[in-house]
């Protein structure tokens, strides 16, 4: 048996995202529900969101989203052989939505598969990819955290469908002399998964608000900071802490137990509401579009959901 070279390190080439066009707006919401844009705002941190249209599908956000991304990267559909789609929302199980989203990319005959961790399924994906390109099983990979989570939440809900929204966010993954993902830093609390549930085909998704949020501000900033530790990285060297866009009060309470005072904090809840496995690619991309963060600059993604799941590591942003 031969072991092939392995790379030294990965690292995210580019980002990308995509967000379907229909705003919909807290007042809009307060036209069909008993809630009000003071609650949202004070409770959630959210203006507005985006909901995808009847028509448009988790695959074809995720090609927006990671067409994008790869023209961003510098390199061609002939280039990418793995492709991982993060995502707890497809309308049918079968196919995963790697291959049809490859397929509709011009990538030919590229390893894929779909990871489903909740909201925390980007950071899991990018793990993979990491690891799959520093040992050999793949040279480049595109890894997209796509949600259509309005075809998975009650829309008359107010406890959910005032914060679950609609989007895409991609990231091509290279090999590279230095490293530029640190290590993961992951984990599960499987003793707590009726606590955001679908418990069928017909059900919508239900969480128990108070409880995950007790869980979120107080259980991921030790692994926030685990993850600098592993990557070598002091909280205050961050240029950025982009964690799962949840709720801004739980990014807030994170970001101040981490001490990354340095850091921009990510808040792009407000204007895209949570989009699951989307919202870090997405947040980090618009980050980098508005000038917010820079090429070299470290940033800490930390995701959290159902599961419950939780992920996190340092990366260099591209
Ligand atoms: O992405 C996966 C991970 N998920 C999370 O991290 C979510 C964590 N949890 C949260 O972010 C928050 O718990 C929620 C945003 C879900 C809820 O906020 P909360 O501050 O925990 O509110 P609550 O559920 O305790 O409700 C407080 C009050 C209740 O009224 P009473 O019983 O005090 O009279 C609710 O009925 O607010 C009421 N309420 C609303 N009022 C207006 C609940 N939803 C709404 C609404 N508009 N949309």
């Amino acid at each position: 048996m031969r072991i092939p070279d392995v790379a030294p390190g990965a690292k995210v080439l580019a980002f990308g995202h995509y967000q379907p066009a229909t705003i919909v707006t807290n007042d809009d919401l307060a036209k069909v529900m008993d809630t009000n844009d003071e609650w949202i705002q004070s409770r959630v941190g959210i203006r507005e969101r985006r909901i995808a249209s009847e028509g448009e599908s988790v695959e074809d956000m995720a090609v927006q989203a990671g067409g994008k991304a790869l023209a961003a990267s510098g390199l061609s559909a002939s280039d990418i052989d793995l492709v991982i789609v993060a995502t707890c929302t497809l309308e049918t199980q079968i196919p995963n939505a790697a291959a049809v989203v490859a397929h509709r990319l011009g990538i030919e005959s590229p390893g894929a598969f779909d990871v489903n961790a909740a909201c925390a399924g980007f950071c899991y994906a990018l793990a993979t990819a990491s690891a799959a390109v520093r040992g050999g099983s793949a040279r480049n990979v595109l890894v997209i955290g796509s949600e259509k989570l309005s075809q998975w939440v009650d829309p008359t809900d107010r406890s959910t469908a005032v914060i679950f929204a609609d989007g895409a966010g991609a990231a091509v993954v290279a090999p590279s002399d230095t490293p530029g993902i640190g290590p993961v830093v992951w984990g599960s609390a499987g003793d707590r998964s009726d606590a955001i549930i679908i418990n069928d085909r017909n059900d919508s998704l239900h969480q128990e608000g108070q409880a995950v949020f007790r869980w979120a501000t107080t259980a991921l900033h030790p692994v926030a900071r685990e993850a600098c530790e592993r990557a070598g990285v002091d909280p205050s060297e961050l240029a950025a802490f982009v964690p799962h866009q949840a709720n801004l009060r739980i990014i807030e309470a994170i970001a101040r137990k981490l001490g990354a005072d340095k850091a921009v904090i990510a808040r792009d809840i407000v204007t895209a509401g949570n989009t699951s496995a989307a919202s870090i690619p997405l947040a980090l991309s618009r980050m980098i579009e508005r000038g917010e963060v820079r090429s070299g600059d470290l940033a800490l993604v930390l995701g959290f959901g159902a599961g419950l799941t939780y992920a996190g590591q340092v990366i260099e942003v591209p």
